[in-house]
């Protein structure tokens, strides 16, 4: 009997620990957006699946870093969100998978671009253009000139009104960075860097930050994507959001499998459902007001209307590309970083 209840308690064992690892019902998840969205995303896949999805929530840069420390024994199944480039990056770097959804046929162009030219290793779920949002109050009541133009945030007045994230843990950042080389050319970007940078309180970790500061009074003005301006306009909050009138970048959030994901068959699941119209209709549920990428998914009423902003034809394969990424930031560490208040 003994010998019975023991060998069937190592047969419930091995027989355990022999099931795939799809099997538990898991997926490890990074999610590169606000909170409000990965934790809607996450709770409404739970609902739908039988499926425990394990959400960290992280910037793009910290995302891309992680992916790469974990390369050799991946720990994340899915890395949904967040701006394009380190997803190119990480696609370049074969650390994601190629996937061929059923539903790229149903994604807008940009979407399926994105999924082309990385070879089907990352692909677009949402676009958004970078701008600014000021606090309306505290420019109204500090006399300061509405901030139309990049050129206007370096007026003198300015001085530690600024807040805008660090390109190295932030995509919204990093666009940012991007976006004035391209606009610019390098040497005179990192001249206006360099200027802002008087301008500037603080680097913060994650892109939104500065706004939500600025809602808050706690700054004036932060550059991040116009359409988390719109969110705390949304919320009630004194904010305006400013299409910078130079022009302005945009992003391509996107999402990848990891190669080698120990839960792949549920990340795919993940995958497809993340691109469906419903579930992209939903995120303005979250206050997430960015362009959808599925055809016919509901655009939110709220998001900035690109056909209003004057857009740059952004480079993202180039800007993707690690050894681009990897020069500019050093380049933003040394110049920027290094000197910052
Ligand atoms: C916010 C935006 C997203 C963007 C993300 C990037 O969540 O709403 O559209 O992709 O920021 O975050 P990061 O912290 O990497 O700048």
């Amino acid at each position: 009997m003994r010998l019975t209840l023991f060998s069937s308690l190592l047969f419930a064992g091995t027989a355990l620990s022999a099931l795939p690892a799809h099997a538990a019902g898991e997926l490890n998840l990074i999610c590169a957006a606000d909170v409000v969205i990965c934790e809607q995303m996450t709770a409404d896949f739970q609902k739908s699946h039988d499926i425990k999805v394990n959400m960290v929530r992280m910037s793009s840069g910290e995302a891309y870093a992680k992916i790469r420390a974990e390369a050799r024994n991946p720990k994340t199944d899915v890395w949904w969100a967040g701006t394009g480039d380190p997803h190119l990056q990480a696609a370049s770097e074969n650390l994601t998978a190629e996937y061929k959804s059923p539903m790229l046929n149903e994604l807008q162009d940009w979407a399926k671009k994105q999924a082309e030219s990385a070879g089907y290793k990352t692909v677009g779920v949402y676009a958004g253009a970078l701008g600014w949002g000021y606090n309306t109050d505290i420019f109204k009541s500090k006399g300061f000139k509405e901030p139309k133009c990049w050129a206007d945030l370096l007026a003198p007045e300015l001085k530690g009104e600024i807040q805008i994230a660090n390109p190295n843990s932030s995509g919204t950042a990093y666009t940012a960075l991007a976006s004035l080389v391209q606009i610019m050319g390098e040497e005179k970007a990192f001249d206006y860097l360099k200027k802002l940078n008087a301008n500037v309180s603080q680097y913060t970790k994650s892109g939104s930050a500065p706004v939500k500061a600025a809602a808050r009074g706690e700054t004036a003005l932060g550059i991040v994507f116009m359409h988390d301006a719109v969110a705390q306009a949304a919320e009630g909050f004194p904010v305006k959001s400013v299409a910078p009138c130079e022009g302005t970048g945009y992003e391509i959030g996107s999402m990848s499998i990891v190669k080698g994901a120990q839960n792949m068959e549920n990340a795919k699941i993940w995958y497809d459902w993340a691109l469906t119209a419903p579930v992209q209709s939903r995120m303005k549920d979250a206050k997430s007001f960015q362009l959808p990428s599925n055809k016919s998914a509901e655009i939110p009423k709220e998001a900035p209307k690109f056909e209003d902003i004057k857009l740059i034809d952004y480079d993202f394969k180039t800007y993707g590309e690690p050894a681009k990424r990897k020069a500019l930031l050093e380049r933003w560490d040394k110049e920027i970083g290094a000197v910052a208040n």
